[in-house]
């Protein structure tokens, strides 16, 4: 399974946040915004990524990610030249995907809780796969109706009346089709290639399954001033209780054997003495190495 990460976009609605840095860039507590879909990823299993971004904004997630060996990856960068919709990043990531299955993630969809996703790329065998959260203001999100089966039976994008509570999150599962479909794309009446116009096709197909996540289940996403705030205050809540973080692609790269212990001591060892790098000391590299004994 290949991964995408979209991380281009306007970004309107944090200006003047986004006047110089991307808004997948800004921090969520005490990361950029970025690491936490890229953990994601990790947990699921991806290991080829390709991020899309802006022409303004890619060399500064060159300049954060690197090559991406740093969390056991291959990252490819791509450019969106405009925003023209969220499934334009299947053309513009063909080569990437090649013949492959792909998951996209959008970079402001922070996800926490359970190994969902890791389950559903595991098990992925075909057609598409998309997820249901139960939201209070489904209107700004693509809307998923189910039947009293618990079959969905429609989806539409930004309805003024939905037909449900349950919105589509930014990660979705797709095999190959995906290239072919999008390439048969209208924009909208918005200029955009819809993800929704995707999903709504795969629906067609009889080829989407759509599995609705777990009410313990956390779904942020930080496009706007105040979700970017309530999703800081979400990780620092989850975090100080806990003693853990979310969102630490090191972390996630470890445990999931990808990097070494050797690997990873060396990565610290580069890190500036901040509580980014004393967290990885003493409750990823210390943890294990006193398990070991
Ligand atoms: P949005 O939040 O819908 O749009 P935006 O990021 O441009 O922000 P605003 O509405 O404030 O101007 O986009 C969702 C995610 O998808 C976000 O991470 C940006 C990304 N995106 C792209 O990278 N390219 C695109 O063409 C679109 C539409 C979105």
């Amino acid at each position: 399974m290949k991964g995408i990460i979209l991380a281009g976009g306007a970004g309107s609605r944090l200006y003047p946040l986004t006047l110089v840095a991307s808004k997948q860039l800004q921090p969520v507590y005490d990361k950029p915004m970025v690491y936490y879909p890229l953990t994601t990823l990790i947990e699921g299993g991806v290991r080829e990524i390709c991020l899309i971004s802006t022409p303004q904004d890619l060399p500064r997630f060159r300049q954060l990610l690197g090559d991406g060996s740093r969390f056991g990856l291959t990252i490819d960068y791509r450019e969106q030249a405009k925003p023209e919709g969220i499934a334009q990043a299947f053309l513009i990531a063909e080569s990437f995907i090649g013949q492959d299955a792909v998951t996209l993630i959008l970079g402001d969809n922070i996800f926490y809780g359970g190994d969902v996703f890791t389950r559903a790329f595991g098990e992925f065998k075909g057609g598409a796969t998309i997820f249901g959260y139960h939201v209070h203001d489904p209107e700004r999100y693509g809307v998923v109706e189910f039947d009293a089966a618990g079959k969905a039976v429609s989806i539409e994008e930004k309805p003024k009346l939905p037909k449900s509570n349950y919105a589509v999150p930014g990660l979705y599962i797709y095999d190959n089709e995906v290239v072919a479909i999008t390439k048969n794309l209208k924009p909208s009446a918005r200029g955009e290639l819809e993800i929704t116009a995707v999903n709504v096709e795969y629906l067609r197909r009889g080829a989407l399954r759509v599995q609705r996540l777990p009410r313990g289940f956390a779904w942020l996403d930080a496009g706007t001033s105040s979700s970017l705030h309530e999703a800081s205050a979400y990780v620092q809540t989850i975090e100080k209780r806990a003693g853990i973080k979310i969102g630490c692609p090191e972390e996630a790269a470890f445990h999931s054997r990808i990097v070494s212990l050797a690997q990873l001591e060396a990565i610290v060892g580069e890190m500036p003495n901040c509580e980014y790098r004393s967290y990885l000391e003493t409750e990823v590299v210390a943890e294990a190495k006193r398990l070991l004994k």
